[in-house]
């Protein structure tokens, strides 16, 4: 079987649009035919379930102490007392199904101690490994064609773990100084990670966001990055006041009835990225592909 194309969304900067850019690529991802597991590391505020109106729910199973298991409970030696546990179901627990027809894993509160704990495994490569290791036994199994994994906007233990297990990173960047110099400084973390681990992990896309054409600075920007990225550089997706409404009403753009102009060309673009990075991470070299292949 293949293995799922994994990605995640990352920047060491809050509020350039990882969280947005997760959910819309991944709902775009779906449209275009794809089975689409997105996974939820940014944090306890757990933005991208609130994408699909799926809080409430987690907070009520956190409220009445049934949030066991949990996303961050598969980093931990833990997850095999709970597999043991719960046999099969115990991956299905954390998997949600949305209205938009793709599944999310949350977030949980649990995620905000676990770059600590995370920070306590003495060798790094078992420190890091933890999110591929549960990816590859646990969900690769299941078939998704995509696993998109959102992460928080700073580099810490778990962030090298999505990296690390989607080795795709999609980067939304704002019109701004900071988040040139901020790329620059990613793609010398993801250099850092391939010299000490042998881990490559490619900039798959580079997604300007928040992008209002009718100003110089917009203008001035997407032709740098342009420049600095013409092979990975995404569509640009424009600023809409809607993109937000719709994320405060529990769901994406795609699925406003009758949008405004702006609303419909974000989902023209997310459409046209989502196609783009399909082909650019469906040809991966399947990872472990002897512990795959049966014997028989
Ligand atoms: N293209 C856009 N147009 C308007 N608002 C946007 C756009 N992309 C993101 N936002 C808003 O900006 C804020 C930060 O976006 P978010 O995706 O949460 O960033 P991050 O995950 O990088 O912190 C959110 O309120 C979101 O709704
Ligand atoms: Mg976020």
């Amino acid at each position: 079987m293949r293995r799922p194309s994994r990605v995640a969304t990352f920047i060491d900067k809050g509020g350039t649009g990882k969280t947005t850019v997760a959910a819309h690529l991944g709902v775009a991802l779906a449209e275009a035919g794809e089975d689409v597991l997105l996974v939820d590391l940014a944090g306890k505020q757990g933005d991208l379930s609130k994408h699909f109106g799926l809080w409430d729910d987690v907070e009520e199973s956190i409220e009445s102490d049934d949030d066991w298991p949990n996303i961050s409970t598969v980093f931990q030696d833990e997850w095999d007392i709970i597999v043991e546990k719960l046999g099969e179901d115990a991956v299905d627990d954390l998997i949600h199904g949305t209205d938009e027809d793709i599944d999310v894993i949350p977030a949980h509160p649990g995620l905000d101690s676990l770059d600590a704990e995370l920070g306590n495994i003495d060798s790094p490569s078992d420190r890091y490994s933890r999110l591929d290791d549960f990816l590859t036994e646990y969900v690769d199994p299941l078939g998704y064609d995509v696993v998109l994994v959102d992460l928080p906007g700073i580099t810490n233990n778990v962030t090298y773990n999505g990296l690390w297990a989607a080795r795709n990173a999609v980067v939304p960047v704002e019109a701004g100084v900071f988040e040139a110099s901020q790329l620059e400084a990613l793609e010398q973390d993801l250099e850092k990670m391939d010299d000490s681990f042998g881990v490559t992990v490619d900039l798959s896309m580079v997604v300007p966001n928040k992008i209002d054409r009718r100003t110089k600075l917009s203008k001035e920007y997407l032709k740098e990055f342009r420049d600095a990225y013409p092979d990975v550089l995404g569509r640009p997706i424009p600023v809409s006041q809607e993109i937000r409404n719709a994320a405060n009403d529990g769901h994406t753009v795609f699925d406003v009835d009758e949008p405004s102009k702006t609303g419909e060309r974000a989902c023209r673009r997310f459409a046209e990225n989502a196609e783009e990075l399909r082909v650019r991470i469906s040809d991966d070299e399947p990872v472990r592909r002897t512990e795959a292949v049966s014997d028989d």
